[in-house]
């Protein structure tokens, strides 16, 4: 695991879009792992920036999200659908055909399951995009979580639906399930970028580079990967430095 230490989120932001548009720039048909959440917006900010400053395509670029609330519809405006178009794909010349998110409205979902891994397996990630649960979740991989597991139905810990409540008026309408890849889908990557910003995740990291491996803290499974970067900054690297 290679550690990049920054200040601050900014920073982190900035690093993040360097490592991933200096990846494009060398194959401009990567396809990239996304992810959701406060974490990754500063790094499309920046993404975004660089195609405005210097015309950057990401024409042939394909990208994979994560994964997907079940029972909100695309057009929510907290579903992940809307999210990655707000913040990412409408300021992007991705052609919509290229960028896929599991259907968390499927009427045979554990179908949907098969189909989004069989799309993660005929496209191979090239980069995949993580942020890390304060539980140490990746993807909506929740403690507990087999590493074996590909894409799957996952019931939310009540702390992430907690956490994630801040999006939502109240923790009521925060979804109980979502479709996420795998901890065995996120491995199958050719490397990984994991991003961590703030002392709210300065413990999940710490835990994270103490190097033990279990199933009950997902992000571990990542001491398995040949290829992991973290950049994470000052306030999340708080208790490890
Ligand atoms: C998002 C995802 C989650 C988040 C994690 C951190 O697609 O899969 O694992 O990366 O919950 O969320 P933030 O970045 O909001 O702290």
């Amino acid at each position: 695991m290679k550690i990049i230490q920054v200040p601050d989120y900014e920073e982190m932001s900035k690093r993040a879009a360097e490592f991933l548009l200096k990846k494009i720039k060398q194959n401009p048909i990567l396809t990239l792992g996304l992810a959701t959440g406060s974490t990754p917006k500063g790094l499309y900010e920046q993404l975004i920036l660089d195609r405005r400053k210097h015309g950057t395509s990401f024409q042939h670029v394909t990208t994979i999200n994560l994964d997907e609330y079940i029972g909100l519809p695309a057009s929510n405006p907290n579903s992940y659908h809307s999210f990655m178009t707000e913040n990412l794909f409408r300021h992007l010349d991705i052609p919509l055909s290229n960028s896929y998110l599991p259907n968390g409205e499927a009427a045979d979902l554990q179908k949907e399951c098969a189909r989004y891994e069989s799309i993660i397996d005929e496209k191979g990630i090239d980069v995949q995009v993580l942020g890390i649960g304060q539980n140490g979740h990746i993807g909506f991989n929740e403690p507990g979580t087999s590493f074996n597991q590909t894409t799957h139905i996952t019931t939310l810990a009540h702390s992430t639906r907690q956490v994630n409540a801040r999006f939502f008026h109240s923790i009521e309408d925060v979804p109980k399930q979502a479709i996420t890849m795998g901890i065995a889908s996120i491995m199958k990557s050719s490397e990984i970028l994991l991003l961590a910003s703030g002392t709210k995740k300065a413990a999940a990291v710490h835990q994270l580079l103490s190097g033990e491996i279990s199933e009950d803290f997902p992000a571990s499974a990542l001491h398995h990967h040949p290829h992991v970067t973290i950049i994470a900054d000052d306030e999340a690297l708080s208790i490890f430095t």
